[in-house]
């Protein structure tokens, strides 16, 4: 939907909007950057929530929540000068790619669906990397069938599909916002990617998360020199409080401005991008990226008591899985069950291992394989699934159908945005584990995904998430790995708008997203208190509820212990941002307590 912002920039210039969109952006990046040292915090619902203006904002003319707060504030400007949601969202994705390096990044991918609200309708946009035109099922493997040892300039690169040149996909990040901008974005490009340029130009301040998470990867990052010279500057790991500047990557971000998705897909970023994958015996070429094409497909649809739901279809598991398992609580009295207690948590477990069991077994890239997403979500198969739940007496996983350590690492990252006018974009994007493949592109500042690992590279070997997929997501050349992405709205029986919500988290993604959801519909929880409370997960393997550390009373566990469920406990699950419509219209965004972010309105 077109809106007449441009009119406003028109009268005054591009150049000098620009300007000031940069010097805003450099003050905040100073003086905004995500504060000190957040300590977990998990809230049970009350009312002291609402005070927590931290994560919590309101307004009535447009609302932007996304995990760091210049990408928020971002979103926020282009609201305020005119903009729509779409030049919201590709403003608030190209600054997040600059300050999150180790989530996203112009050299990932993602998946964002748009609400119109004239029309009425959904449109989904998937520009998430594909597998190079070389790659193939074993192409991870040796003659043994063994993860190949891989060396750059003589060191050994450890697991090839999470690190290095050779686990990097087609990207397809720069190429999809740029046509979603044009399909919708009423604002120029160059005012919309200004505070972009800015941030990487002038740079910001080194978060404590950021800088620990350059620490955590910090072996794999010295490996490649481009990266080094970004991430260990001088040979040491940034820390925190020091100032982040990204000269290539402003570079590319201009280049990008002046010459459109050409000059990254054809142009002088895609030659130096296919030399770093020469240098470092990948196998992504020139021609990848010039056949690269985002992909316009039809969201997944369901209703949850009066609610309607629209996600992301295949290639993304998440959209399914969150109506399968909304269809399986559907016939359960969720509102009358404490949120934290054991009939509860007992519920979702069984709900989710049957759901992930499924993933693993029918999921895929739907242009390649035959995935059943109607069988999926139909009510008729979640009656089927939930015959065998016993309230009192965990299921074994083992029924259901593979065993590992689910890892999350602090990547991925999504934004939820409304404007004023009622549109929305909910868009989850990546470079799959932290800092993607480690590999920054000579000379363009880009980090470059790690995508490839989203594949079934190993038959029956976990990923770095630990999930374990089957043959329908198998390499093959142009094809798009299986994710767990799910950006999602909600919108009542009416059809008008409720809430835009995602989360990073690999797997962790599809559950934090659904409970978000319960925690509203079921639970009736503020926005605040429903993205806060504590969350539980279970992937089918392995057999195991992930328990949000210290959140759950000691009889709770004992009850769960009883029914036969194992418990683990981690630190946490996603990092939910999201948006909601109040029925007078007033926009609350709020950012998860367990992130760096903070919403933004007009
Ligand atoms: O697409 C996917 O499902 C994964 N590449 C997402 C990775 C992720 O969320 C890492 N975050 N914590």
């Amino acid at each position: 939907m077109k809106n007449r912002g441009s009119v406003f920039i028109d009268r005054f210039g591009s150049k000098v909007i620009c300007f000031l969109i940069g010097l805003a952006f450099f003050l905040a990046g100073c003086v905004a950057t995500p504060a000190d040292e957040k300590p977990l915090r998990l809230f049970s619902p009350s009312s002291e929530l609402r005070d927590s203006s931290d994560y919590f904002s309101r307004s009535n003319d447009g609302m932007v929540a996304a995990a760091h707060p210049m990408a928020s504030a971002a979103g926020s400007q282009m609201l305020k000068i005119g903009g729509n949601a779409i030049d919201a969202a590709v403003a608030a994705s190209f600054v997040i790619s600059v300050v999150r390096p180790q989530s996203t990044g112009l050299g990932g991918g993602g998946f964002l669906l748009h609400h119109d609200a004239e029309k009425r309708r959904q449109r989904v946009f998937d520009f998430r990397e594909r597998a190079p035109g070389k790659a193939s099922p074993k192409m991870f493997l040796d003659d043994q069938g063994k993860y190949k040892t891989v060396r750059y300039a003589g060191k050994i690169v450890p697991n090839p599909a999470v690190n290095g040149h050779l686990s990097v996909a087609i990207p397809g990040l720069v190429k999809g916002l740029l046509d979603i901008h044009k399909s919708g974005g009423v604002l120029p490009l160059s005012t919309v990617l200004a505070p972009a340029v800015s941030a990487a130009e002038l740079g910001f301040q080194v978060y404590p998360s950021l800088a620990r998470d350059i620490l955590n990867r910090k072996d794999m990052l010295e490996i490649f020199p481009a990266s080094r010279d970004i991430f260990l500057p001088n040979g040491r790991p940034l820390k925190a409080g020091e100032l982040l500047v990204q000269k290539d990557l402003a570079k590319t971000l201009r280049a990008i401005i002046r010459d459109g998705s050409y000059v990254f897909y054809e142009g002088a970023i895609a030659e130096k991008i296919a030399a770093e994958m020469k240098r470092g015996n990948g196998i992504l070429s020139l021609s990848d990226l010039k056949n690269y094409k985002v992909i316009e497909r039809i969201p997944v649809s369901g209703r949850y008591r009066d609610f309607k739901i629209v996600s992301m279809p295949p290639p993304s598991s998440g959209g399914a899985h969150i109506i399968q398992m909304l269809n399986m609580l559907e016939s359960f009295d969720i509102s009358s069950m404490r949120p934290q207690g054991s009939t509860y948590i007992h519920l979702m477990a069984e709900v989710m291992r049957r759901a992930f069991a499924d993933r693993a077994k029918e999921m895929g890239d739907s242009d390649f394989v035959d995935v059943p997403v109607a069988r999926l979500t139909s009510r008729r198969y979640a009656r089927q699934l939930m015959q065998s739940f016993k309230p009192e007496h965990a299921s074994r996983s083992s029924d259901f159908g593979i065993t590992a350590p689910a890892g999350e690492s602090p990547s991925t990252t999504h934004i939820s945005v409304v404007d004023k006018w009622g549109n929305a974009v909910s868009t989850t994007q990546t470079v799959n584990y932290s800092f993607g493949s480690c590999v920054v592109a000579k000379g363009t500042g880009i980090v470059l995904n790690d995508e490839m690992d989203d594949f079934t590279t190993r038959p029956g070997a976990q990923n770095v998430f630990g999930l374990i997929t089957g043959e329908k997501n198998d390499i093959q050349p142009r094809k798009t790995p299986l994710s767990s992405m799910s950006p999602t709205f909600v919108f009542d029986g009416k059809g008008s708008f409720v809430m835009a919500v995602g989360s990073p988290g690999g797997p962790r993604i599809i559950n934090a997203t659904l409970q978000t959801i319960i925690n509203v519909i079921d639970f009736k929880m503020p926005l605040l208190a429903a993205v806060h409370a504590a969350r539980v997960h279970h992937q089918w393997m392995p057999d195991t509820i992930y328990l949000e550390s210290a959140s759950l009373d000691s009889e709770t566990r004992g009850t769960l212990l009883s029914y036969g469920h194992q418990l683990t406990a981690i630190e946490a699950i996603g990092d939910v941002q999201a948006v909601q419509r109040l029925p007078d219209g007033t926009l609350v965004g709020v950012s998860d307590s367990r992130g760096d972010g903070k919403p933004s309105g007009p």
